[in-house]
């Protein structure tokens, strides 16, 4: 039985949700879940964009992770009318956002596009609901929290009824720069991204397969994408950064609450699937060594060190692919600046970078009762 059964996506559904590798850890944020009521006192959860590839992942992970659900809502737009969505062995008909509305949801997982939640995030959080926004167009409101739990969970107070979940390559950067500013205070990041076709939804895997079945290409890149590495990813703006790489230089300050952590990326969508690479590269202003920087990062709970090239062991997006954490390798001092340090950081887009971390998020709310009594 297909996660989804939605004949445009067949073919292409991930593999389901394996239990997540977690390496074992002091830690300040509990990295796996905790389980909290049962499923009879659980609540009412709209996953919007249920058919797509981050709803997908979100439903997986409901279950995987025993997320308390009473109900699920599986919303999509009209085209998905009569589909049905498969959640715990049921198969649940997808529903519209009027329906799900009418169905006053305690938790709504939004991840289906900025115009949905610029149109629809109010509408729920009117009628009482706690709406976890995936796209970017809430993320940089001031009175909306950017969220990843592990590095700043407090920044939800019991007013926020909107929260909002960091671009997928923010997630993965921020998950290894606040160990690494809480100890050395970082001033300057350099990152180059290596980003996979996944990030792009169902479109960009749609355009990487038919190209490589010699199919003619519904593009949603401009140029091809096998065998091909764009340096574009998001739409381009007037200072010729991209909208992605000026998220990744906005989100990272406002989730690391200093304006003073300067970052600068350039961001590129390579023909890969399993999740996103980063170059970074780290101007620190307190001195440190290496073994310093390794026991940082080993402290922080979601965070997995892989970093032995003598024997060809650092992170991979095919290794990263299906799970939870962040991974992070090639760490070394910079050649001609004593408070300079290279990275090479990968994580599952659709995992920490989306699904994952917005379900983190609700087990924050879960355990600290936010959600309507
Ligand atoms: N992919 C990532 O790595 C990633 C990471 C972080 C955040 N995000 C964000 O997550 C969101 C979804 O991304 P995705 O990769 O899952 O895209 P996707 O595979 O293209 O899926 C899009 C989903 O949104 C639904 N949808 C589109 N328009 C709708 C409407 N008017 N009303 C209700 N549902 C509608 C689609 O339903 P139909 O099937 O009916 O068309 C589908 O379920 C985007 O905002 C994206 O920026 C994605």
């Amino acid at each position: 039985m297909p996660a989804c059964a939605n004949p445009r996506h067949g073919g292409n559904l991930l593999p389901l949700y394996p239990a997540a590798t977690t390496a074992s850890k002091r830690t300040a944020y509990p990295h796996k879940p905790i389980l909290m009521a049962s499923p009879a006192h659980g609540r009412t959860l709209a996953v919007v964009g249920a058919t797509g590839l981050v709803g997908q992942a979100i439903i997986r992970g409901l279950a995987a992770r025993k997320f308390p659900v009473k109900t699920l809502l599986p919303v999509a737009s009209a085209r998905s009318k009569g589909m049905t969505v498969e959640f715990k062995g049921q198969d649940i008909p997808v529903l519209t956002l009027e329906e799900a509305l009418e169905r006053k949801p305690d938790l709504v997982l939004l991840s289906a596009g900025g115009d949905v939640s610029l149109q629809w995030a109010k509408a729920f959080t009117e009628i009482g609901a706690t709406v976890v926004d995936n796209s970017s167009a809430w993320r940089m409101d001031p009175d909306v929290p950017l969220v990843v739990p592990e590095v700043n969970a407090d920044a939800i107070e019991d007013r926020h009824r909107l929260i909002a979940n960091p671009n997928c390559s923010t997630i993965q950067l921020v998950m290894v720069l606040k160990p690494l500013h809480d100890r050395f205070l970082i001033r300057r990041a350099i990152v180059s991204t290596y980003q996979s076709v996944t990030g792009t939804g169902q479109a960009g895997i749609d355009q990487l397969n038919q190209e490589r079945d010699g199919a003619s290409a519904n593009r949603i890149y401009p140029h091809p994408i096998d065998r091909n590495c764009l340096p574009h990813c998001d739409v381009f703006l007037e200072n010729d950064f991209t909208k992605e790489e000026m998220k990744l230089h906005h989100e990272t300050k406002k989730i690391l609450g200093d304006a003073q952590v300067e970052v600068s990326a350039t961001a590129v969508r390579v023909p890969v699937v399993g999740g996103h690479s980063e170059s970074v590269y780290l101007e620190m202003e307190r001195p440190f060594s290496v073994p310093d920087v390794r026991e940082a990062l080993q402290l922080m709970p979601g965070l997995i060190i892989q970093d032995d090239p003598m024997a060809n062991v650092y992170p991979m997006p095919v290794k990263a692919a299906d799970k939870d954490e962040v991974f992070v390798g090639r760490i070394r001092r910079d050649l001609s600046f004593e408070q300079g340090l290279h990275m090479w950081i990968v994580s599952d887009n659709l995992r920490k970078g989306a699904a994952t971390n917005a379900i983190q998020i609700a087990e924050f709310l879960q355990r600290s009762g936010r959600f309507r009594k």
